[in-house]
């Protein structure tokens, strides 16, 4: 039941606070205390009784423009001018208020603070000089990731390869091989304490799903600059305007990121692009064209068969542009120039978020280098991705109807099919992926078309076919690559955007620019694949066999 006032400006604080805690003084008025700080340090006045008592020990001299106050409703300690507040850390270099109660403040004292003196019987003091302590104290963790030592730091200093670190409670020593001191700044890691809780999710991938359009929003504002025109670093620019070829390398569902970004790559911009998948493409490397530019796509930036492909290229003296998640991560640091995603930590193995940030970042590469080339788009794609992450936000609600189409196609299955062509044929890849993953379904993803060449005799009575109907160009053919399959049996869930919807499909999405529908069309997928996993007692974040970032060939 205390008051607490403060006050930073340029006037003197001393009578703003004891105002202030005039008008306060209904919630106590047992004691009474104020601490000033100017340029020649704290100054504290205190006194039992009324503000008025505490205005007859402040000294009129003593003039600073920032300040605390308090007025106190004894719970620890008497009415007393040592339990007054401000309470001060020994050295006195924190000067704390506080109203509220520490409960746990015996067990602090006994355990942290037995060797100091204390000037008061007050809980808050505990505090004051638990807060002295921990910031003297000194110390040093080692991690693999910054997320896991976030609760006690977030400044961070990053090993490299053949180098040794020495890491005491005082310093951190880095050491080449050769025995080479090396000097490196430590680097603030930007992430939010409350990104790596589930809160109250029960999964990290639902909540993960779930921050998609949060994620979208928050793409286009990071890209943006102060003219709210979509923006990409001049030399990356000018590095995909020089490319006579961009190679896309990348892994699992970054690989799949890819031939979408391809689609948007070449569509828009007008430059080839070949996709390869990162551990292939070591051992096999295609045959280069003159002048190509590598982008490695990559959620963790630590992926050890995409990292191989940039080491080899790089020997070659080609240039490489990394889109990943993880600023400062071995992908992003061994490129000449780094996207960042912007998704926030994503904790779940099964990769949501990432994909379609990645998906995100990939279509404003793709525009503002067609405008660099002299295209002109004829859609706004600031607006187009805004109208995605809202459809984006509507899927996301759609959960029962999410679940109701994996308990109906996907309860006890032993295996699943996705087809589309297209970039439905891309997104397919994805959402297979997705479903085998986390719930182990055996589930691939084909060509709608490819079908008939052999895939086709694996379907039996009843056998799911997730069937993608979002492309106009293909839209009939795709309707008649499901025909063939129900006339053998296949039970097929056809989700389609609308405008392209007929009476038999399962779930329709919004209409959304059909380039950008990858973005949207993967999310029913992602839930399913959830809600599947969860109706056969999976473990959704933690897939057996699986981990999230690999660091192995
Ligand atoms: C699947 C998944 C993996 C990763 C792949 C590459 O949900 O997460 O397929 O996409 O291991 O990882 P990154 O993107 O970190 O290079």
């Amino acid at each position: 039941m205390c008051g607490i006032v403060g006050y930073i400006g340029t006037e003197d604080s001393k009578e703003i606070l004891l105002r202030g805690l005039e008008k306060l003084e209904y919630r106590g008025y047992d004691s009474a205390g104020i601490a000033v700080v100017n340029n020649e340090g704290v100054h504290v006045f205190k006194e039992k009784g009324r503000i008025a008592e505490l205005r007859q020990a402040v000294d009129n001299s003593v003039v600073a423009p920032a300040g605390i106050g308090h007025t106190r409703w004894a719970t620890h300690g008497v009415p007393s001018q040592e339990n007054a507040h401000p309470h001060q850390s020994t050295s006195g270099r924190f000067t704390l208020v506080h109203n509220g109660v520490i409960e746990n403040y015996a067990i602090l004292k006994r355990e942290y603070l037995q060797d100091v003196t204390f000037k008061s019987e007050t809980d808050t003091e505990v505090i004051v000089q638990l807060i002295e302590k921990i910031a003297a104290e000194g110390f040093n963790v080692v991690a693999s990731d910054a997320m896991a030592m976030l609760q006690v730091t977030d400044q961070y200093v990053e090993l490299m390869d053949k180098e040794t670190v020495i890491v005491t409670k005082e310093g951190v020593t880095i050491k080449t091989l050769d025995g080479e001191v090396v000097e490196r700044a430590p680097y603030t890691a930007e992430l939010d304490a409350s990104d790596i809780e589930k809160g109250t999710y029960p999964h990290y991938m639902l909540k993960e799903i779930d921050e998609q359009p949060l994620v979208v929003r928050k793409i286009i504002q990071e890209y943006q600059n102060e003219n709210n025109e979509l923006h990409i670093d001049a030399d990356i620019l000018g590095a995909m305007d020089e490319a006579d070829r961009i190679y896309i390398v990348a892994c699992g569902t970054s690989y799949h990121a890819g031939l979408v970004g391809k689609q948007f790559i070449e569509t828009w911009a007008k430059v080839p692009v070949e996709v390869h998948v990162a551990s292939e493409f070591s051992y096999n490397m295609p045959l280069l064209s003159e002048k190509p530019l590598f982008i490695f796509i990559s959620q963790s930036g630590e992926t050890a068969d995409s990292r191989a492909v940039l080491v080899q290229i790089k020997e070659l003296g080609y240039k490489a542009l990394t889109i990943t998640n993880v600023p400062g991560s071995t992908l992003s640091r061994e490129s000449d120039y780094t996207l960042l995603l912007h998704a926030g930590p994503e904790i779940a193995v099964a990769s949501t978020k990432a994909y379609t940030a990645q998906l995100a970042v990939l279509s404003i590469l793709a525009a503002v280098t067609a405008k660099t080339r002299g295209i002109e788009l004829e859609f706004d794609l600031v607006q187009e991705l805004a109208i995605v992450a809202n459809t984006m936000e509507v899927l996301c609600d759609d959960k029962e109807e999410m679940e109701s189409i994996a308990l109906q196609f996907l309860a006890t299955t032993r295996n699943a099919f996705f087809i589309g062509r297209s970039v439905d044929y891309y997104v397919g890849l994805e959402g297979a992926l997705k479903l085998k993953e986390i719930s182990y379904i055996q589930a691939e993803g084909f060509a709608g078309g490819e079908l008939k060449h052999g895939t086709i005799a694996l379907i039996e009575n009843n056998t799911p076919i997730i069937a993608l109907a979002t492309q106009e160009h293909v839209n009939l053919s795709i309707r008649g690559n499901v025909k063939e399959v129900v006339a053998r049996g296949a039970n097929p869930c056809i989700i389609s955007m609308k405008g392209l919807e007929t009476e038999e499909d399962r779930y329709v999405i919004p209409k959304v620019h059909e380039t950008l529908s990858p973005l949207a069309a993967v999310i029913p997928l992602q839930l399913i694949s959830y809600y599947a996993a969860l109706h056969r007692d999976c473990d959704v974040d933690k897939p057996r066999n699986l981990a999230k970032s690999v660091t192995v060939e």
